[in-house]
């Protein structure tokens, strides 16, 4: 590496932009961004933008997720939250190192059109000398699988925005499919059960609160509960109301089902040699959304191939982004957008 150059590793995510340097998490801020429709102009990045989120006049500010399903939705505002990002990071002087001396591996879902990827890489370009990476491969490398050998090795990521499977050999993805719902679609699931059950409705930050607190993708042994408000769908006034475990699991077994269903098809793609030995290996599992309490179980049961964990389920992508970059003669020939 050159003096002064400067490896980056980005998994830019729907939910949260997460940037890896020397294998160490140096930031993590929510995708998002406030800005002033008035003047035009960009107000809040991150924590700060996501603290306005649904607490100020949408006619004075506009708080948005610049991306949507794990793609790019608004181009300039991912432009401008990787430009603000990359400079927090790079502290007062950083302004004045020349762009081609950062090179950056960025993350993007997999299967997505040229478009799609286009958009990702022209945002990064701006900060850098910008390199691509489906999300699955880069998980992978992050979480040590061998997938330089020829032997099947497959990840499932589940972010917020979207759902990606893959099995790969040999540095390549050999099948894959990306799902475009995640966690924020199991936050809907139990916003719209709560809305059935009991005619109240719920924000998608209550929902995702619920999630987090008690939520869990299997019955558990210890059930839990949660007392919140909701707002009467006919009165439109307030009224409490409990949630327990049991009805999480209850209300996010459709939207799981989807997600079971889109690995079946990427198995079924999958040469019965490389399908074996991933039945012998198990399924890795990664992501924020896999974090819902007994999901590796679930799909254990779901699928009948065991499925695990993995250890650095949050940071894996942009870890492996960032070694991809030591890896770019390998992973060129077989990842042609490089
Ligand atoms: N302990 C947990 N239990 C259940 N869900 C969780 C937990 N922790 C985080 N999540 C969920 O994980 C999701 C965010 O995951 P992640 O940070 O991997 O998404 P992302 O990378 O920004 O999105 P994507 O990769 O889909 O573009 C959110 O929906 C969040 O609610
Ligand atoms: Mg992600």
């Amino acid at each position: 590496m050159a003096l002064f150059q400067r490896d980056l590793g980005i998994d830019l995510g729907t939910m949260f932009t997460r940037i890896i340097e020397g294998g160490q998490m140096i930031l993590e801020e929510p995708t998002v961004v406030a800005v002033d429709i008035e003047e035009l102009k960009m107000v809040a990045v991150g924590h700060e933008a996501l603290n306005m989120m649904g607490r100020v006049s949408q006619d004075a500010i506009q708080v948005t997720r610049p991306l949507q399903s794990g793609v790019v939705a608004y181009y300039e505002l991912t432009e401008r939250l990787l430009e603000f990002q990359v400079k927090k990071i790079s502290g007062p002087l950083g302004g004045f190192r020349p762009k081609n001396l950062t090179r950056i591996m960025i993350t993007h879902p997999y299967g997505i059109t040229s478009v799609e990827r286009r958009a990702v890489h022209e945002a990064a370009l701006q900060v850098g000398d910008a390199f691509m990476l489906p999300t699955p491969l880069a998980a992978a490398i992050g979480v040590d699988l061998p997938i330089g050998t020829p032997s099947g090795n497959m990840i499932v990521c589940m972010g917020g925005g979207c759902t990606q499977a893959a099995v790969m050999a040999m540095n390549d993805i050999v099948s894959g499919e990306t799902l475009r719902q995640g966690g924020l679609q199991l936050d809907e699931a139990i916003a719209s059960y709560v809305r059935k059950k009991y005619g109240l409705i719920i924000g998608q930050p209550t929902a995702e609160q619920i999630k987090l607190s008690i939520g869990a993708a299997v019955p558990q042994d210890e059930e839990k509960s949660l007392d919140l408000q909701g707002q009467d769908q006919v009165s439109g006034l307030p009224r409490a109301f409990t949630f327990t475990t049991g009805e999480v699991v209850e209300a996010v077994q459709p939207a799981l089902e989807a997600v079971f269903e889109t690995i079946r098809q990427v198995l079924e793609k999958t040469p019965p040699e490389l399908a074996s030995d991933i039945i012998d290996r198990g399924i890795a599992l990664c992501g924020g959304a896999a974090l819902l309490r007994g999901m590796d179980k679930l799909m254990t049961q779901k699928l009948g191939v065991p499925t695990y964990l993995v250890d650095n389920p949050i940071t894996c992508m942009g870890e492996g982004a960032e070694r991809g970059l030591e890896m770019l003669p390998i992973l060129r020939r077989n990842v042609p957008q490089l």
